[in-house]
């Protein structure tokens, strides 16, 4: 009930702040999977439209940034990949960037592992210090949880922000395409997180 009269107060006051500054929020989404079907790219992207702020949505899809495996011997012979760089540019002219992690064999998809590690020889600061909301999901009760936890552990240390982080459980009995999350209690945690999100981006 509270963090439902919070989120009223909060599209309120954003709904006068839009009005007041016209802001526009660019927030960068990317499903951490190359599945056509990914239920990642579905679920981040469910995040970024219930966010209450007035957002132009870009999608990063893994699969358009498709790359040879990184190895320093390639990079030294051939430097990084304008597709690489192309992703980073995305990143660092975001106000914002939501990802949902796919969790293969207790750790990050090869697809997103491979764009990680292009990217963080650009810049140490590989998220341009924009601030982030990980998420992760699973057909399985564990929800991607491994997954989550390495990529909080890594992404926060030493961070410009707090990073709020969420992981739904068994996608396909907890959500769907009409209502979103549909667990009570799973969509108020859900809530407060992205609560959580939009005052990390309000600056307040
Ligand atoms: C190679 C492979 C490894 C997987 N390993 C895990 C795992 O370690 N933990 C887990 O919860 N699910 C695992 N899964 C199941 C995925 O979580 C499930 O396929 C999910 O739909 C992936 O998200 P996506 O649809 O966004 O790609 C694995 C699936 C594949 C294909």
């Amino acid at each position: 009930m509270g963090v439902e009269i919070r989120r009223i107060q909060t599209g309120f006051v954003t709904a006068l702040t839009k009005i007041k500054n016209k802001i526009l929020k660019k927030i960068v989404v990317i499903g951490a999977s190359s599945s056509s079907r990914s239920i990642n790219r579905k679920f981040a992207k469910y995040a970024a439209n219930s966010l209450l702020l007035d957002c132009k949505i870009k999608e990063l899809v893994l699969n358009d940034f498709e790359m040879p495996i990184y190895s320093e011997d390639l990079q030294r012979v051939s430097g990084v990949p304008v597709k690489a760089i192309n992703f980073k540019r995305v990143i660092s002219n975001s106000d914002g960037i939501i990802i949902s992690f796919a969790e293969h064999n207790g750790s990050y998809t090869s697809a997103f592992k491979n764009i990680f590690d292009w990217i963080s020889v650009i810049e140490q600061d590989i998220w341009s210090s924009k601030p982030l909301l990980l998420l992760s999901t699973s057909t399985g009760s564990n929800g991607g949880k491994i997954v989550l936890k390495h990529a909080y552990n890594r992404f926060s240390f030493n961070y410009k922000f707090n990073i709020p982080f969420f992981s739904l459980p068994n996608f396909h009995s907890n959500y769907n395409s009409k209502s979103g999350i549909i667990h009570p209690a799973l969509y108020k945690e859900f809530l407060a997180t992205l609560s959580n999100f939009e005052d990390i981006l309000n600056g307040t």
